[in-house]
């Protein structure tokens, strides 16, 4: 008989209005990264987190190295050698690294901290985890606090790593050492529970998968022997299609046109370096590049929410600059934001946040009053159509799940904004079904004549959708590609700055 380091059995977890865990059956190897994969709200967290003490099961038994034991809180997990990287962290800004890591081991904060700093000091240079000890968590960027969680928990000892969507934070850079480090721990017979919504990542890190869906185990395989259109399959219970129809482009007018366009960040200083171009209508303009490059202060800028320092800006052949918000409120342009929450109003209902644009206009509003008929009216059809999971159009926007939000602010803008569309990761955080939705409605607008700026770090998805590519580094766009000629190595590297011919 094989034997498991964690053998979950018959885990079922109830909440008042769901089911999470369904007689969830869950063993896992030392010496393995086992996936745990599922679409969002699978129960995924949920039985991570009975795995670590923070919730209890309603029914079920867990067993550690063949031993059966009790594990009601985070303590006993840690002491059964069980370490949890949380996808919100659990640190203290003010601290600095080192103090936050002693905190964890529970060493009182009056003994000196050179022994610890050594024994961190050790562990960072043999797994090369690289963080300044001395910083404040405040400083650290969101990369480098998952490494002080890591590293709080190698140095608690832990022989089994639950990590809850780690990936979902971090650049392509960091998410491959990450990976490298996974490898790396599973060799020395640590067994690291790798919890994901991406198949790529569960193909390239895992010796073997868990795929939940709907709070029940659909299988557990060897990650040899399955491929990633197997395991949408069985994650989101039908087919998924994964390369989407793209017909040639018909290119029309240019619609958008950036030209030498000079943009200051929050901290005063150079984000946007001279960035030009255009988009055409009847074309997806991708533009890729790691978070921080530029791309955010980039399309506030064109939505007009930064100020630009020099250049210009037209829409339509109209410089924005020109004209008042109103004018450009007609221009029919929609715009989905990188943050969600700019892009509604949680305590208004899904209708009002349906019409937040044109609430002004007929039908909606007649001698400034508001008629509700036809705003109720225009919100269902919407929700049809867009396929938007709510009871009702009165329900308040803030308790639909994200892949919801998300249809329902696109609905608002591409309803709107027929001449030029500003998607800015436009999938991020959705599950598969809501992505392959999302994709596919961008590709129809722009056949159907919409100019679309794409701006993603998701490099599938720009390869994926855009007709040309750019690629943009500490503020410039330093290459632009064909999307049929583009070279995946080659556009890594611009991303990490490597400029075309280097
Ligand atoms: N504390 C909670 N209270 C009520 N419902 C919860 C709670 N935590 C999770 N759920 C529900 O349980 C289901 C599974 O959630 P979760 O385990 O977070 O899924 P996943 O991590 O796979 O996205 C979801 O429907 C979620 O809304
Ligand atoms: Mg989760």
């Amino acid at each position: 008989m094989e034997q498991y380091i964690v053998e979950m059995r018959n885990i079922v977890k109830r909440f008042p209005e769901v089911l999470a865990n369904d007689h969830i059956t869950f063993k896992v190897k030392a010496g393995e990264v086992h996936a745990l994969l599922g679409e969002n709200g699978a129960g995924k967290t949920t039985l991570m987190n009975i795995l670590y003490g923070i919730y209890s099961a309603d029914e079920g038994e867990i067993y550690i190295n063949g031993r059966k034991v009790q594990i009601s809180s985070p303590r006993d997990a840690i002491n059964l050698g069980i370490g949890m990287v949380h996808q919100h962290f659990m640190l203290i800004d003010t601290l600095t690294v080192l103090e936050n890591i002693a905190l964890s081991l529970e060493i009182p904060f009056w003994k000196p901290l050179d022994k610890i700093r050594i024994k961190v000091e050790e562990v960072m240079k043999k797994y090369g985890l690289k963080v300044d000890l001395d910083a404040k968590i405040w400083q650290l960027s969101t990369g480098e606090k998952q490494r002080v969680e890591i590293i709080k928990i190698i140095c608690r000892g832990a022989q089994i790593l639950i990590l809850d969507e780690p990936t979902s934070v971090l650049t392509p850079t960091e998410t491959k050492e990450l990976f490298k480090f996974l490898r790396k721990m599973a060799s020395e017979g640590k067994a690291i529970i790798f919890v994901t919504h991406k198949l790529k990542e569960v193909m390239e890190v895992s010796d073997r998968v868990t795929v939940l869906r709907k709070g029940k185990v659909i299988a557990t395989l060897e990650t040899s022997e399955t491929n990633e259109r197997m395991l949408a399959k069985m994650m989101v219970g039908r087919d998924v299609i994964f390369e989407l129809e793209k017909t040639p482009s018909i290119i029309g007018d240019p619609i958008l046109k950036v030209e030498k366009l000079r943009v200051l960040n929050d901290r005063g200083t150079i984000a946007v370096k001279d960035v030009s171009f255009t988009v055409h209508s009847g074309e997806i303009y991708g533009i890729a590049g790691v978070a921080g490059n530029g791309q955010r202060e980039l399309v506030e800028a064109i939505v007009g929410l930064r100020r630009k320092i020099s250049g210009k800006i037209f829409i339509n052949g109209i410089e924005i600059e020109k004209l008042n918000p109103r004018d450009i409120g007609e221009m029919e342009i929609a715009f989905i934001p990188e943050d969600r929450r700019m892009g509604y109003i949680p305590n208004m209902s899904v209708a009002e946040n349906l019409i937040l644009r044109s609430y002004n206009k007929a039908p909606f509003s007649k001698w400034m009053l508001l008629n509700y008929n036809a705003i109720k009216e225009y919100a269902q059809k919407l929700i049809d159509e867009y396929k938007i999971v709510t009871p009702n159009e009165n329900v308040m926007a803030k308790l639909l799940s994200g892949g919801n939000l998300q249809r329902m602010i696109l609905a608002r803008e591409l309803t709107i904004g027929k001449k030029l569309i500003i998607a800015v990761h436009p999938t991020y955080g959705l599950d598969v079904g809501s992505t392959e939705y999302v994709r596919k409605l961008l590709l129809k607008r722009r056949n159907e004549g919409s100019a679309v700026l794409l701006i993603s770090e998701d490099l599938d998805e720009i390869l994926a959708l855009s007709d040309r590519i750019a690629v943009m580094f500490e503020g410039e766009i330093i290459g632009e590609v064909e999307a049929e000629k583009a070279n995946i190595e080659k556009i890594g590297l611009m991303m990490a700055g490597v400029k075309e011919g280097e």
